[in-house]
């Protein structure tokens, strides 16, 4: 599927898979529309009573393993997600969820000032309410929402085109590194002897504050950029459900001194035709990526064999990172 990130009215975009923690109270949701008692639909802010409609409704229409407990993720235990974040459409009578949405609060920085934004994600109907403009409909309510608490931008990825019936254009390219074939993955050959010290490790909670820090500190030198704080981090770690669809692998990168300089996150299974998704490689220090990619490399290679299966062998690394990132080149 090829990705696009959209932005109703026009403006920028971002990384994706970044959250940021909520901070502070937030205004109450007021905007949504009367009930017209001639309209089938309702169309509401989510309750936590709604988890497993919509996480049931998520899993039929999705066609993705862990659909339903990433649902309930948001709904329950997300740093930066509550249940009226979500937006449901219901028929009258009540009942049913037929369609739902969920906007993720993120905050970005552009050039350095504060840019609120909301994500768009999980947007679906049920087969049997299709055609009936419900997505455009709860589209409306979320546009209402953000333009009333502030939040100027929202983006999506998704259907090619798709979202350009609710105002959205594309606005940033995502990745955009060719995949590499898993025969092609360049590997250190074995050490000599010595036991080298090691260059990355799987993250722990204790992690969280480091990786923070890491995500500030690259914040502050890209023109646009998604930081995730430490409540983030600590969900990424340890805060999905076991089989979320989003739940992935997290690697904290070393320094000589053996502290945390960056992070590698991946996929723990392997897409259908056998891709391993990697979804960010970062390092605070640029200077230390040729000391580390043989050794992310090396992982990679490791990881995707692991999760490969007779009926779905390991093909290539899907590298959802700049053409230009030191990893794509190693
Ligand atoms: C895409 C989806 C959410 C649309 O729901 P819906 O309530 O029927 O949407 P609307 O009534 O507002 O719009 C229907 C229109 O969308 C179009 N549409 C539906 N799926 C589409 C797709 N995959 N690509 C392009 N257009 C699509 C329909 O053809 C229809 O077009 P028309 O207005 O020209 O007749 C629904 O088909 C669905 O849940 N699909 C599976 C999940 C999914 O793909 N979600 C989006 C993930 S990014």
């Amino acid at each position: 599927m090829t990705r696009t990130a959209c932005s109703p009215p026009a403006s920028t975009s971002s990384p994706p898979d970044r959250t940021h923690s909520l901070s502070g109270p937030r205004p109450a949701a007021k905007m949504y529309s009367v009930h017209n008692s001639s309209d089938p639909y309702i169309i509401r802010p989510g309750r936590p009573a709604d988890v497993d409609r919509c996480a049931a409704l998520n899993d039929a229409v999705h066609p993705y393993p862990g659909i339903s407990e990433w649902t309930r993720d948001l709904f329950d235990g997300h740093p930066a997600v509550r249940p009226d974040d979500f937006l449901v459409a219901e028929p009258a009578g009540g009942g049913e969820i037929v369609a739902t949405l969920v906007g993720i609060r993120q905050e970005w920085t552009f050039g350095g000032n504060r840019l609120p934004v909301v994500q768009v994600e999980l947007v679906g109907t049920d087969h049997d309410h299709r055609g009936r403009r419900l997505v455009g409909r709860l589209f409306h309510e979320l546009h209402a929402r953000c333009a009333a608490d502030g939040t100027a931008l929202q983006v999506i990825e998704g259907i090619p085109y798709y979202y350009r019936r609710f105002g959205y254009e594309y606005a940033l390219h995502i990745g955009g590194a060719p995949d590499v074939q898993a025969e092609a993955i360049r590997q250190p050959p074995p050490s000599s002897g010595v036991a080298a010290r090691p260059v990355l490790r799987p993250a722990t909670p204790a992690d969280a504050t480091a990786l923070a820090r890491v995500d500030r500190t690259v914040a502050g030198r890209d023109v646009l950029a998604c930081a995730r704080d430490e409540r983030g981090w600590l969900h990424e770690i340890s805060g999905h459900r076991h089989d979320s669809l989003v739940r992935r692998v997290v690697m904290v990168l070393l320094d000589d001194s053996g502290e945390v300089t960056g992070y590698l996150v991946h996929g723990r299974r392997l897409e259908p035709d056998g891709r391993l998704t990697v979804l960010a490689a970062v390092c605070a220090d640029p200077g230390g990526w040729p000391r580390l990619t043989p050794a992310m490399s090396r992982h990679l290679a490791e990881a995707g064999a692991a999760a490969a299966s007779a009926d779905r062998p390991f093909t290539s690394l899907r590298l959802r990172l700049p053409a230009t990132h030191p990893l794509a080149r190693a």
